[in-house]
């Protein structure tokens, strides 16, 4: 059955298409996988994947677009034929977030460790039980540019574990050039020449299958 993955974040730049690129660059040397990019018309995950598709790096994974939650429905039901489908989702509280809420089986929610990237987050909460009522929803947040050398970074990534009650996974990517590079690059950051970045991309991509596996 299609396992779907979407990346929300109502904060503009926390990481969104950093975590999906990577995610579903990784997952589509497991299985086939779609990548559907619904920021448009910014289209940062459909360019990532332009241009890895035209250096012959494509393999098993192929990309969409969707502007609307309906469009984004007709996309979904179009592609069941993929094992992963990894949504990458708009900077808002808008019908096709509350959409990838509704249709992922897993919610990752990128978020950098700044107080304004965490007061955002609890928007998403509020989603978050909206979409409660409707069906189970399966959510993490994940650590993005992260620092993990700092006291701001722990303290801040403590309380908000605390004050949000939301999960983090246990992999975080930290704040790492070679992530920028890599998504102007049309690759993940396993294939690049950081071994942190390696190590940690793969780790994401182990982590949300080994989630997705479990009931709930
Ligand atoms: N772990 C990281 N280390 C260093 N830079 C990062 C990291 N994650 C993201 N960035 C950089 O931060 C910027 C924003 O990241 P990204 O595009 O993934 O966020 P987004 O939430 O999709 O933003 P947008 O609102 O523009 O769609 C990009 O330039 C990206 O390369
Ligand atoms: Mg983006």
């Amino acid at each position: 059955m299609t396992k779907i993955i979407g990346v929300i974040q109502v904060k503009g730049g926390a990481g969104r298409s950093t975590v999906s690129t990577n995610l579903a660059g990784e997952l589509s040397k497991v299985g086939k996988t779609v990548l559907i990019d619904c920021d448009m018309p910014q289209g940062t995950s459909a360019s990532w994947f332009a241009v890895r598709e035209q250096a012959g790096k494509a393999g098993s994974l192929t990309s969409d677009t969707a502007s609307t939650h309906r469009e984004l429905v007709a996309k979904v039901e179009q592609h069941q034929d993929a094992d992963y489908i990894v949504l990458d989702g708009p900077p808002r509280i808008a019908e096709l977030t509350r959409a990838i809420l509704v249709l992922a089986d897993l919610c990752l929610i990128p978020v950098g460790a700044s107080a304004a990237e965490i007061w955002a987050t609890a928007d998403i909460l509020t989603l978050i039980e909206e979409a409660k009522q409707v069906k189970p929803i399966k959510a993490r947040m994940v650590w993005t540019r992260y620092r993990s050398f700092t006291k701001l970074a722990q303290e801040l990534s403590d309380a908000a574990e605390k004050q949000l009650g939301l999960e983090a996974l246990k992999t975080s990517l930290a704040m790492r050039v070679s992530y920028t590079e890599a998504l102007g690059s049309g690759l993940t950051g396993a294939e690049i020449q950081d071994q942190n970045a390696k190590i940690e991309t793969r780790y994401l991509a182990a982590e949300v299958m080994s989630l997705l596996r479990k009931k709930s």
